[in-house]
C-alpha cells in the first residue's frame, strides 16, 4: 500500500465513508499529501522550512482534520504536546524537535532555556519547549478526535489520560493568567495569542523597547517574503517580552493586575510583563474547550460536569468585558492601561463559534462579518484578519489583513450554530476552492485569493479535509459535538 492509500485508511482497516461526488477525491489526496509531508513520527509540523517543530494551537487544528485520515495519528499528535506540559498546567507554544538544526527557527531552544530557566515554573527536563502558550484549542481537538473513533480512543485510555492534563491546562489559564482579575485571561505576548503581528498590538506594543535588531538572527525571513512577514521592529520587540518572561523565570503574577508587584513577588522583587492584553478569541476557545472539557468529564463517568456552569459564566463575562456595540463586535482590551483597543480584527468576531452567546450579539457579528469592514459575501470570500477599512489594513502581510483558514473554519462553524446555514455553505465553498487553489497556503489576500506565506501550510490541509468530511448534508458541525446535549 502506497503511503497515501495507508493515510486514506484507517488502522483497524476500515475504509473511511467517502463521496466523491461531494469531494474531489484530488484535493482529499492534495491535504492527505501535505499532511504526511509534514509529519514527524510523533506531530506534525505546521511547514517543514517556516516552523520545524510542534506547535500548540497548530497540532489542535491539525488533530482535528487528521482524525479522519488516522484517528490514532490524531490522538498521538496531542499526546506528544500534552506530554511536554509544564508541572504548573501550562501547554508550551513550542516543543522543539532535538533533531532539527539550532539555527533553522528562531527563537530556538537556546533562547528559551525551558530545561533551566523554566524549572521553578515546572518545565519538563527531557524535552525543551517555549515558556509562551498558544490559544487552548486542544480540549475541542480531543473531544472530536475521540468522536473519529471512539472504540479506539476507549482501548486506548485516550480520554482518561488526557482529561487531567486538559483540566491542569484551563487552570493554569484561569488561575495563573487572570491578570486583569475579572475572570478573563489575557496573553502576555503576541506570540500567545497566535495572531502576532495583529495591528490590535500595536498600541501596547509600543511600550515595549525592541531588543537591539542585532542581538539576534531571524530565521522566518529564510523562507517568507519580508513583505509579508512581521517587521524587524516587531520582531525586537518580540524578543524583548520573550526574554523579560523568561528571565523572570517564566513567572506569573497572578490576579492583582499586572504592573502592580504582588505580594507573592514579596511586594517588590519581580513584576509582571509590559504587555497584558485580554483577547476574545483566546477566552472564546477557551469557552468552546470547556464546553468539551465537560463531554469528556461526561464520557469519563462524572456525574455532574462542573464546566458547563464555567463556560456559561465566562461567555456572560466576555460579553460584558469585550463586547463593543459600537464597533458591533468584540474588541480587544489592554489590560495595563485599561481600555478597550480600537482596532477590529477577526479575533473579535471569533465569539460566534459560542453556542451561549445571546441571539442579538449573534446576529451583530453576522452582520459586522459581512458588512464593509469584514466583506464576507461582497468584497470577499473569506473573512480578513484585520479590518479592510483599518488604517493598518495590509493585504499581505502575515496577520494584518490575509485571511487564515484557522480563523475562517472557525467563524464558519459559528454561522452554521447560529442557523446561518447559507452563509457557512458559502464560505465552507470559499474555503475549500482556496485551500486547493493556493496549494495549502499559509494565508491568502482577501480579496484576490493570492498565497501568502508559506504553502503546503499543515491547518490549511487538516481544516480542508474536517470540511471535506464534516458535510452539511450530513447535518456535521463539529461544534454541535459540544453543544448538543449538554444545554438541553
Ligand atoms: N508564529 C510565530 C513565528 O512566526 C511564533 O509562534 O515564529
Amino acid at each position: 500500500m502506497d503511503r497515501i492509500a495507508q493515510l486514506t485508511t484507517r488502522p483497524a482497516g476500515r475504509e473511511i465513508a467517502y463521496d466523491p461526488a461531494a469531494a474531489p477525491t484530488s484535493l482529499h489526496v492534495r491535504a492527505a499529501q501535505v499532511l504526511e509531508g509534514n509529519w514527524t513520527g510523533r506531530s506534525t509540523v505546521p511547514s517543514r522550512g517556516l516552523y520545524p517543530h510542534q506547535w500548540s494551537w497548530d497540532s489542535a487544528f491539525i488533530a482535528i482534520g487528521l482524525r479522519h485520515l488516522s484517528p490514532l495519528r490524531a490522538q498521538t499528535e496531542l499526546e506528544t504536546l500534552l506530554s511536554a506540559q509544564w508541572a504548573d498546567g501550562r501547554v508550551p507554544h513550542i516543543v522543539f524537535n532535538p533533531s532539527v538544526p539550532l539555527d533553522a527557527y528562531f527563537p530556538s531552544p537556546d533562547f528559551w532555556r525551558s530545561s533551566t530557566a523554566g524549572r521553578a515554573a515546572g518545565a519538563p527536563r527531557t524535552v525543551e519547549t517555549s515558556g509562551i502558550v498558544q490559544p487552548p484549542v486542544h480540549a475541542l481537538a480531543a473531544w472530536l478526535v475521540h468522536l473519529a473513533d471512539p472504540g479506539l480512543s476507549r482501548a486506548r485510555g485516550f480520554l482518561a489520560r488526557a482529561y487531567p492534563r486538559l483540566a491542569a491546562w484551563h487552570d493554569y489559564l484561569l488561575h495563573r493568567r487572570d491578570l486583569g482579575g475579572d475572570g478573563l485571561v489575557s496573553v502576555v505576548h503576541p506570540w500567545e495569542q497566535g495572531m502576532d503581528n495583529s495591528p490590535c498590538w500595536d498600541r501596547p506594543l509600543s511600550r515595549v523597547t525592541p531588543a537591539p535588531a542585532l542581538s539576534f538572527r531571524r530565521a522566518d525571513l529564510d523562507h517568507g517574503a519580508p513583505k509579508d512577514r512581521p517587521t524587524d521592529l516587531d520582531y525586537g520587540r518580540y524578543v524583548r517580552l520573550a526574554a523579560d518572561y523568561r528571565d523572570r523565570g517564566y513567572a506569573d503574577a497572578g490576579i492583582g493586575g499586572p504592573g502592580r508587584r504582588t505580594a507573592a513577588e514579596g511586594g517588590g522583587g519581580r513584576r509582571a510583563g509590559d504587555f497584558a492584553v485580554e483577547d476574545p478569541a483566546f477566552n472564546a476557545l477557551l469557552i468552546a474547550s470547556e464546553y468539551a472539557l465537560a463531554r469528556i468529564a461526561r464520557e469519563l463517568g462524572a456525574a455532574e460536569p462542573p464546566r458547563l456552569g464555567r463556560a456559561e459564566r465566562l461567555t456572560a463575562t466576555l460579553v460584558e468585558r469585550l463586547f463593543d456595540p459600537e464597533a458591533g463586535m468584540f474588541l480587544c482590551r489592554d489590560v495595563l492601561a485599561q481600555e478597550l483597543i480600537p482596532e477590529r480584527s477577526v479575533s473579535g468576531l471569533v465569539p460566534l463559534l459560542l453556542p451561549a452567546l445571546p441571539r442579538d450579539l449573534a446576529a451583530t457579528l453576522v452582520r459586522t462579518m459581512c458588512g464593509p469592514h469584514f466583506g464576507l459575501g461582497g468584497t470577499t470570500r473569506l473573512v480578513p484578519s484585520y479590518d479592510l477599512l483599518g488604517e493598518a489594513f495590509d493585504p499581505h502581510r502575515y496577520w494584518r489583513g490575509p485571511a487564515w483558514f484557522n480563523t475562517n473554519w472557525l467563524l464558519e462553524r459559528g454561522l452554521r450554530l447560529h442557523g446561518e446555514r447559507g452563509r457557512a455553505d458559502a464560505l465552507r465553498k470559499g474555503m475549500l476552492h482556496t485551500a486547493g487553489a493556493s496549494g495549502f497556503a499559509e494565508y491568502v489576500d482577501p480579496y484576490t485569493a493570492q498565497a501568502c506565506g508559506v504553502t503546503g501550510f499543515g491547518w490549511t490541509a487538516a481544516l480542508t479535509l474536517d470540511l471535506l468530511h464534516d458535510r452539511p448534508a450530513r447535518g456535521g458541525n463539529g461544534l454541535t459535538a459540544i453543544k448538543g446535549e449538554d444545554r438541553a
